[in-house]
C-alpha cells in the first residue's frame, strides 16, 4: 500500500505521506457546511486513512467554522494515535468579522489563533502550521518572527506557507535563513490536471529554497472523477460542485478536452480517472503530497489506491499536452526550448525524477568534437 512509504516535507526531517487527508469537509458549519460531514460520517474517512498507514493530515481553523479542528481532535483522541500522526493546521480567515485583529497574518491574531487550534485539536502542539493565505499587509519578518517564537515555545514543530505569491515564499525563506529563524518547510497550493498555474513560479521556488509542494485539490474539487458532464450551461451531475458550495464554479472548454484524455489514459491503464489524476498529481516534480478529500471511505479507498500503478511516460505525455497551459511571456523564455535555442546553445537541459533540481549537462557540438581531438 502505498501509503506505508514516507518521504521528507521539504529540506526538513518530518517523514509524511505522500497522500494526505484533507479534512476542510470534517463538521457541518460555516463556508464548507454545503458538502460537509457529520462527525459519524468523517469517522471512517479518518480511520480508514490511518489504517491504510497514512500520517499526514491537514486542517485549518476556517474550515468548517472549527469544527473540522474539533471532529478531527476527538476522532484522534479515540485512536490514541496523536504522536503517530503530522497535525497541519493553518490560520489567517477571520473569525469575528467585527474585529480587525481577529484575522489576517499579524503577531496577534497568529498566537490567538495558534491557541484557539490546540484548544479544537485537543493536543499540546501542531505538526505544521501554516499561513493560510496572504493578507497583502503583515510585513513578512513579523509573521517570521512569530513563526519562530511558536516554535520555541513549543506550539508548533514546523511552519510553512500556503497560497502566497512565489516570491512572498522566497523572501520569507530568505529571511528565515538569513536571521537563523525556523524556516518554511511546505508550500500548500492548489495543483491538478485542470490547474498548472504553480508549475511557472511556485514549483521551482519549492525545489530551489527546499519547501515541499503539497497540492490542494488534486481533482478539482471533483471534476477530474470524469462524474460531471457539460450541460451546455454549465455542468451536471452529482457532487460537491453541482450542490450549493459549487455553485458559480466554472470549467473551460480546454478543461472538458482534457476529461477525454484523462478518460482514455484510465482505460488504458484499467483504473478510474481520479485514480490517474492523483497519481500524476503526486509524481510531478517538486510535489511532496496529494492532499485528498473525501465524502466517503469507499471513495478515499479508491483514491488511497492511486499510487498502486506506474503511469507510463507515453501516457504521461498525452495528460501533460492535453492539460498544458502554454506559458505566456516572459514564462516561455524559461522553458528548454527556449534556452536552447536562444540562452544556452550547445547545452541540453533536463529533469531529474520529482523532488530533485534540474541537471544541466554539458553537450559539446559535433563540430568543438572534432577540434577537441
Ligand atoms: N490551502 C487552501 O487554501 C486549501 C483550499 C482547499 C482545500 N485545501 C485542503 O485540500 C483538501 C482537499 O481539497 P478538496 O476536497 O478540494 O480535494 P479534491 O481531491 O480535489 O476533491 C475532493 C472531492 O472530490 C469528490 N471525490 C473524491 N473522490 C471521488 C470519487 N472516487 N468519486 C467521485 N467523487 C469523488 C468528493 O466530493 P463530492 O463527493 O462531494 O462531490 C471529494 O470531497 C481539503 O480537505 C483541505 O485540507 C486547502
Amino acid at each position: 500500500m502505498s501509503l506505508d512509504q514516507y518521504y521528507l516535507l521539504g529540506r526538513s526531517g518530518l517523514r509524511v505521506s505522500r497522500l494526505a487527508l484533507g479534512t476542510m469537509n470534517f463538521g457541518k458549519d460555516g463556508f464548507h457546511a454545503p458538502y460537509g460531514r457529520t462527525e459519524d460520517e468523517a469517522r471512517p474517512i479518518f480511520r480508514r486513512y490511518v489504517e491504510a498507514g497514512g500520517n499526514f493530515v491537514d486542517t485549518a481553523d476556517f474550515y468548517t467554522a472549527g469544527a473540522s479542528e474539533t471532529i478531527l481532535g476527538r476522532l484522534v483522541a479515540e485512536a490514541g494515535n496523536r504522536e503517530r500522526l503530522v497535525l497541519t493546521s493553518k490560520f489567517t480567515n477571520s473569525v469575528d468579522p467585527g474585529d480587525p485583529n481577529a484575522g489576517g497574518n499579524g503577531r496577534k491574531h497568529m498566537i490567538r489563533a495558534a491557541e484557539a487550534s490546540l484548544r479544537r485539536l485537543g493536543t499540546d502542539y501542531l505538526d505544521l502550521y501554516l499561513l493560510h493565505t496572504w493578507d497583502r499587509i503583515t510585513p513578512v519578518e513579523e509573521v517570521l518572527r512569530t513563526f519562530d517564537d511558536l516554535t520555541r515555545a513549543g506550539k508548533i514543530r514546523y511552519a510553512g506557507l500556503s497560497d502566497v505569491p512565489a516570491w512572498y515564499a522566497a523572501r520569507a525563506q530568505t529571511l528565515a535563513e538569513a536571521h537563523s529563524l525556523v524556516p518554511m518547510v511546505n508550500l500548500q497550493l492548489p495543483y491538478s490536471l485542470a490547474e498548472r498555474t504553480i508549475e511557472t513560479e511556485h514549483v521551482p521556488a519549492g525545489q530551489a529554497l527546499g519547501l515541499g509542494v503539497t497540492a490542494w485539490s488534486p481533482l478539482a474539487s471533483g471534476f477530474l472523477t470524469g462524474k460531471y458532464r457539460n450541460s451546455g450551461q454549465g455542468l451536471t451531475g452529482e457532487g460537491r460542485l453541482t450542490g450549493e458550495g459549487g455553485a458559480g464554479s466554472e470549467w473551460t472548454d480546454r478543461q472538458w478536452e482534457l476529461l477525454k484524455t484523462l478518460e482514455t489514459v484510465a482505460d488504458k491503464l484499467g483504473v478510474t480517472m481520479a485514480q490517474v489524476a492523483l497519481n500524476w498529481v503526486a509524481t510531478q516534480p517538486g510535489i511532496a503530497a496529494a492532499i485528498v478529500g473525501a465524502s466517503s471511505a469507499g471513495q478515499l479507498d479508491s483514491s488511497l489506491a492511486a499510487l498502486d500503478f506506474e503511469l507510463p511516460a507515453d501516457l504521461r505525455a498525452e495528460l501533460d499536452a492535453a492539460s498544458a497551459v502554454p506559458p505566456g511571456k516572459p514564462y516561455v523564455m524559461f522553458t528548454p526550448q527556449y534556452q536552447s535555442w536562444l540562452v544556452n546553445p550547445g547545452t541540453r537541459t533536463g529533469d531529474k525524477p520529482a523532488g530533485y533540481h534540474p541537471v544541466v549537462r554539458n553537450w559539446v557540438p559535433a563540430q568543438a568534437q572534432a577540434v577537441r581531438r
